[in-house]
């Protein structure tokens, strides 16, 4: 086991854990945001630099700190590691950075994007971006790719995450897409004309942090804010599938189907695309009762619960993360500490 010092709380986790994890053994809003790393899929991290955090002493035998931030997502604790997260100065500013770096290319069509109200771009920039761009050259633009009658590809939008190529790798039998060209010329595509069409191929969708894979049978239909999400059920009869799933409704018609996702947005289990596609009726599920939304999100506006810090880890809370009943507390722009 490996104890760590988190924003000035103690937790102890086991050897390997990443930093970010043990933030996320804390909870609450201590934890670094994460637009690439993504718990179910197996390599993934290390892309977006959003969670980048500054360790102020390595470890118990090597006190000396870290000279540069480093990605929490892949990098392991230490016995004895001290981690600042929004207690410095220097992560917030980083950050700022980087929400500018990702929105370089990211096109602000918010008002029209059928992720807007559970982007993860859209939240990471209101939580940690500033109002303007200091660049001025000519941005990426790219030809449309059909990649089939399910999904709809915005490239435009991808920041280049490789979620929904792991998730291809690891999910289904047959990848069909990938990361083409680098640099500034890479992008999402399938190097030879292709749909991806695979039974567990949906859950790009879902893993996807912005609206660059969307689906196409939810297009234009609504705004997530104006629909009602429902946990619910069915006997799915492929064997991989869990057949738990949301189903976001607007009176008694189903607009779309989604796995189910925690409070960092990661899935707890993935959906074939029978679920996801094919059941579109009320009668096809077993209603539990309404979807529990954990994130801030325009989708819980006014039953948004405040992320909470996990009680057996910290039992007396430090000033710097007690919540506000205001709103999502906001992150300390100076080290109360100084
Ligand atoms: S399409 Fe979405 S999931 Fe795939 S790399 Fe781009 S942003 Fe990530
Ligand atoms: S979440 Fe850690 S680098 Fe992207």
């Amino acid at each position: 086991m490996a104890k760590i010092t988190f924003d000035g709380i103690e937790v102890e986790v086991p050897d390997g854990t990443t930093i970010l994890n043990a933030a996320r053994q804390i909870g609450g809003k201590v934890v670094p945001p994460a637009m690439c790393y993504y718990t179910p899929l197996q390599g993934s991290g290390g892309k977006c630099r959003a969670c980048l955090v500054k360790v102020t002493a390595g470890s118990a035998k090597d006190p000396r700190p870290m000279p540069k931030l480093v990605a929490s997502c892949v990098t392991p604790v230490q016995d004895g590691m001290v981690v600042e997260n929004t207690l410095s100065e220097q992560v917030l500013e980083a950050r700022k950075g980087v929400v500018e770096m990702l929105l370089i290319n990211h096109p602000l069509d918010c008002p029209v994007c059928d992720q807007a109200g559970e982007c993860d771009l859209q939240n990471f920039s209101y939580e940690h971006g500033t109002s303007g761009t200091r660049y001025e050259e000519e941005r990426r633009t790219f030809d449309k790719i059909d990649i089939g009658p399910l999904i709809q590809l915005h490239m435009t939008r991808c920041i280049l995450c490789y979620r929904c190529v792991y998730t291809a790798n690891q999910l289904t039998d047959k990848r069909v897409h990938g990361v083409l060209g680098r640099g500034d010329a890479a992008e999402i595509g399938t190097y030879i004309e292709n749909s991806l069409e695979n039974e567990f191929i949906g859950n790009v969708i879902d893993v996807c942090p912005v609206g660059a894979l969307t689906d196409k049978t939810f297009r234009f239909k609504n705004r997530v804010w104006f629909t009602k999400p429902l946990d619910a059920h069915r006997n799915c009869e492929d064997p991989k599938c869990c057949g738990k799933v949301v189903l976001w409704t607007r009176g008694e018609e189903v607009l779309r189907v989604t796995a189910r996702k925690n409070e960092y947005g990661e899935v707890e289990q993935f959906i074939c695309n029978t679920c996801r596609f094919d059941k579109k009726e009320m009668s096809d599920w077993t209603v539990e009762g309404p979807r529990h939304i954990a994130r801030a999100s325009v989708i819980a506006a006014n039953h948004y619960e405040l992320p909470v810090i996990n009680p057996h880890v910290v039992s007396d809370l430090p000033e710097h993360v007690v919540d506000t009943p205001a709103g999502p507390a906001s992150i300390p722009t100076s080290n109360p500490g100084q």
